[in-house]
């Protein structure tokens, strides 16, 4: 593709709603132990939304937040993006849903579903669109409501998820490249190791599959957790390779958060020091595509990362979906 512009990336955000769930709530909930999340997860807590509090008030209150530190005005948009796996409903998208609460009308507006690594693949489109000089302001999101997709009763899935969103800000520029390279994958074969199997066409929601809990995530955890490691550890070696850049220049990887035991062994596997790692699971839980952009986020605002520094994130979800970016802030 013949490049117009580079990428600006102009601020990051981030909402989490109030209302906290400690492991210590959900052994109410569940028969689990705070020992056994602890340390089979690295959770300790999760948030979770209010009944009334729709994904697309999340990415509302994350885009406000990035729109603040950016100095620039809804008008100064000119595409939105949200990644998710939980919609405020299958249609409208909640991208349409944050264009009318963010007081806009008529600039394009979908959604992305690449499950845990949709906020990387809404990097490669925000760029791929930037970079073709189509579109020169974009609001990216990350949104989630898992704990509305969860079984409660479930103690194999509803100890692992969480709900937030992440905003981030991307823009044409003629000096900088911010987004520095991409890399995305999906494998199909496994397809039913992490799912929702009703409420699309081949399953819809019946008062069968209703009562048969279908329409809540069901995963092969141990299957997924070893595929995870593979393809993280792969995708962040092929996004370094693509940036033309060294582990040693990385100040931080961001991880999806999923389990800190994945982590750990996709930071063993790159090669990398768990120092130059970035982890905030003991308070976030897994929030899907909302994950890397809350946890980057995170880091700008507490300061661990500064200006120009150069970070990679990297992601794997259903589908299974991988792939990582490295971009400098
Ligand atoms: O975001 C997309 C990517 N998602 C992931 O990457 C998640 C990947 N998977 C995982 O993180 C882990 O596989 C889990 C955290 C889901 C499970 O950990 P595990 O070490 O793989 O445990 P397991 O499924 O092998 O289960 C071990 C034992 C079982 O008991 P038995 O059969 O050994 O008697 C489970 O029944 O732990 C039991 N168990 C629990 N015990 C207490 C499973 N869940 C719980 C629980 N509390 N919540």
């Amino acid at each position: 593709m013949n490049k117009k512009f580079g990428v600006k990336i102009l601020s990051t955000g981030s909402y989490f709603p109030k209302k906290v769930l400690t492991n210590a709530d959900l052994e109410k909930i569940v028969e689990t132990s705070d020992e056994w999340i602890s340390a089979r997860t690295g959770i300790q807590e999760r948030r979770i939304s209010e009944k009334n509090e729709y994904t697309s008030d999340l990415a509302y209150k994350a885009s406000l937040e990035a729109l603040k530190t950016a100095n620039i005005t809804p008008e100064q948009i000119d595409l939105i993006l949200v990644a998710t796996v939980t919609p405020d409903m299958f249609f409208p998208s909640t991208a349409c849903f944050l264009q009318k609460k963010l007081g806009l009308m008529s600039i394009p507006a979908f959604d992305l579903s690449a499950a845990c690594s949709g906020f990387i693949y809404g990097i490669t489109t925000a760029r791929a669109f930037i970079e073709s000089g189509l579109y020169k302001t974009i609001l990216l999101v990350g949104a989630e409501e898992l704990s509305k997709i969860t079984d409660w009763t479930d103690r194999n899935t509803c100890v692992l998820f969480g709900d937030g969103a992440g905003a981030m800000i991307l823009s044409a520029s003629e000096e900088s490249d911010d987004v520095l390279s991409t890399y995305i994958g999906a494998d199909a074969s496994y397809s039913d190791l992490l799912f929702i199997p009703a409420g699309g066409t081949v399953n819809p929601a019946t008062v069968e599959t209703v009562n048969a809990k279908m329409h809540t995530t069901k995963m092969q955890g141990r299957d997924v957790f070893k595929a995870a490691v593979q393809k993280m550890a792969f995708a962040a070696q092929k996004a370094l390779e693509f940036s033309g850049k060294n582990l040693e220049d990385i100040k931080l990887f961001i991880p999806h958060q999923a389990n800190m035991r994945i982590i750990e062994a996709v930071a063993k596997k790159i090669g990398i020091s768990m120092n130059s790692v970035f982890v905030n699971i003991h308070k976030t839980g897994n929030i899907s595509s909302a994950t890397t952009i809350t946890a980057l986020d995170e880091a700008i605002k507490t300061g661990k990362l500064q200006n120009g520094d150069i970070v990679e994130l990297i992601a794997f979800g259903g589908g299974f979906t991988w792939g990582a970016a490295v971009i400098r802030v």
